[in-house]
Order: structure tokens, then C-alpha cells, then sequence
């Protein structure tokens, strides 16, 4: 546990932020997704979250509502977010069973360390299409709920916020690292991505932006892509340390919460400083 709050988020927030809101997550079966998404439904939210592993996806949706009483917590699994027609049908079922969506992460991804000369073409094209197709397709298939939700919170006039996105991205491709130019590559476009939806759709009040987690204990992504003993890869974060996954729902709360309303586009590197002194690391 983290001094300064719960497991799930820090206690600077109000716990009824998120009251009568909605959030449909890609990937939310994952250690770092399935936090964002435990943050906003502690603070009030219902949530859909997706994946392509049926048992994974519904047990984490079980674990997701406990976290508070009376929480709506939908998991749908086998739903590849490579295919838009199982995602449109994912997103209508979530929106008619919760009453809308109005936060969309978009945080499906896929990886593996593997050299450029050992990367087959369809390796690497399998990873764009999970990250960076697979976060247009979730943008196409939410949209029309997005724009419903922005219009609506417009409209109310209340403190209450909608129609935003987050996809999830990296910062590591700013400087590079070996054995990972087909994920870097789509976090890449993932960026410019973001960057353009915001400027297409601000004018409409939904706003885009992207949180680019670093090295986060217990993750997925650490058991995949470091090797054991990379003490002095952690000594060389600035801050010391690698981060939680409470930081990053932390992170997600903000840019959904009123506290964001004038931030678009933007690209929120959650790492402790990491990027900044590991070029190439
Ligand atoms: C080289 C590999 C490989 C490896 C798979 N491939 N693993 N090549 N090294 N370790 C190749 C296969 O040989 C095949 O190419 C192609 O990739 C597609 O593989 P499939 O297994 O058929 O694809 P699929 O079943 O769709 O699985 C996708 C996957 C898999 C990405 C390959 O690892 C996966 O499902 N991962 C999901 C979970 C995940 O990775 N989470 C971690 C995210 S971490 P050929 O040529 O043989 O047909 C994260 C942190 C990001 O996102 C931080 C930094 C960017």
C-alpha cells in the first residue's frame, strides 16, 4: 500500500466524482488498465472493460466492483479490439446496459523484447494492430457516445465531466530501446493519434489525451521486458524507484476529473523522470 490514500487512488480526491458516469476500458483485464479503471469506480464510476481472454476479463471485472458497494462492473471477453465489428458490439452493449459512455481508455497492447533481425513482418505488423489500430478502432467505435457525453456535460453545465480519452502510450520511443521497434513504433502513432483527435474533436468539447506509464512494479509489461537484476537500470531513475499502479490511475483520475477540463492533447509521462536519463536503455 502507498502512504497518502487506499490501494486504489490517493486521497486528494472526492470519493462521488465520478457519480453517474460511465467507462469503457480496452485491455482492462491488465495490471495497470484494470487500476485506472479500480480508481474511477472507487470515486463513482460503472464500467465495461474488454479483452480477449473470457475468464481473465470477467474475473477482473468481479474484483474491479468490489471496490465499492453497489459498483457495475461489466467484463467482456473475447473481444479483440482488431476486429471493429466485435468492438462496435462490445461498446453499443456497454453503452445500453450502463446508460452511455463517457471515458474511454484505450490501453489494449501487446509485446515482447525481440531484435529487428529476429522480427518477422507479421510480428511486427501484429503489434501495431493491437496498439495502434486497436486504439483507432476503440476511438471509431466509442465516438458517437463520446460526443453524446461531451455535448451533455456541456449542456448541464455541472461539474460534472464526459466525452474524454485517454489512450496509453510510452515514453520510451523518444530516445529508443533495443528490441522494441514494432511497440515504440505504434506508441509512436498512438501520440500523433491523440494529438490529431484532440484537434478534430476539441471544437465538438471531447478531449484527448495520452498517459505514458514508465517502469511500474508488478506489471505485465516489467515481467515481459526487463530481465532479472536491473537494479542499476532503477538506481538511474531520478526519482529511485520504479512507480505503482496507483500512480497511473491517479494520473487517469486527474485528466477525467474537472481538475482537467482545459488539458487536450496532451502527453502526461508518468515515470519518474525515467525517459529523461535511460536514452537507450
Ligand atoms: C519474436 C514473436 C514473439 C517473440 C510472437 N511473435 N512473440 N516474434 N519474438 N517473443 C511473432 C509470432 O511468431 C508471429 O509471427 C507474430 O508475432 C504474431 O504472433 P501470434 O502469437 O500469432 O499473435 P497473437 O496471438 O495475436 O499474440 C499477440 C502477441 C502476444 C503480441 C504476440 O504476445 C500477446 O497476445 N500479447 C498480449 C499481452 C501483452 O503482450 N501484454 C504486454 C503488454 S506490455 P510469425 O511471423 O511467426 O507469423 C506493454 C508495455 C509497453 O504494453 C511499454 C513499452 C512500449
Amino acid at each position: 500500500m502507498t502512504p497518502g490514500g487506499n490501494n486504489y487512488v490517493s486521497n486528494v480526491w472526492r470519493e462521488n466524482i465520478f457519480d453517474g458516469t460511465v467507462v469503457f476500458c480496452t485491455g482492462g483485464g491488465g495490471d495497470i488498465c484494470s487500476a485506472q479503471v479500480k480508481a474511477l469506480v472507487y470515486l463513482g464510476a460503472n464500467a465495461c472493460i474488454i479483452g480477449r481472454n473470457i475468464e481473465k476479463t470477467e474475473k477482473v471485472a468481479r474484483d474491479i466492483a468490489m471496490v465499492r458497494p453497489g459498483a457495475k462492473v461489466l467484463g467482456y471477453g473475447s473481444v479483440d479490439v482488431r476486429n471493429p465489428r466485435l468492438l462496435r458490439e462490445a461498446v453499443q452493449k456497454c453503452a445500453s446496459e450502463l446508460g452511455g459512455i463517457d471515458f474511454v481508455i484505450a490501453g489494449a497492447a501487446g509485446n515482447f523484447l525481440a531484435p529487428i533481425t529476429q522480427l518477422s513482418e507479421n510480428a511486427f505488423k501484429t503489434v501495431v494492430e493491437i496498439d495502434l489500430v486497436g486504439a483507432f478502432n476503440t476511438l471509431k467505435a466509442t465516438l458517437p457516445f463520446l460526443l453524446q457525453s461531451a455535448s451533455r456535460a456541456k449542456s448541464e453545465k455541472s461539474a460534472r465531466s464526459g466525452g474524454r480519452i485517454i489512450f496509453l502510450s510510452a515514453a520510451t520511443y523518444y530516445t529508443g530501446v533495443p528490441l522494441q521497434a514494432h511497440a515504440l513504433a505504434a506508441k509512436a502513432g498512438i501520440d500523433v493519434l491523440a494529438a490529431n483527435t484532440a484537434i478534430e474533436l476539441g471544437p465538438r468539447g471531447v478531449t484527448a489525451n495520452v498517459i505514458a506509464p514508465g517502469p511500474i512494479a508488478n506489471t505485465e509489461g516489467m515481467r515481459r521486458l526487463t530481465k532479472p537484476g536491473n537494479e542499476k537500470s532503477v538506481a538511474r531513475i531520478p526519482l529511485g524507484r520504479l512507480g505503482n499502479v496507483r500512480e497511473i490511475a491517479d494520473a487517469t483520475v486527474y485528466l477525467f476529473s474537472d481538475a482537467g477540463n482545459y488539458v487536450n492533447g496532451e502527453i502526461l509521462v508518468v515515470d519518474g523522470g525515467a525517459w529523461r536519463t535511460h536514452g537507450g536503455d
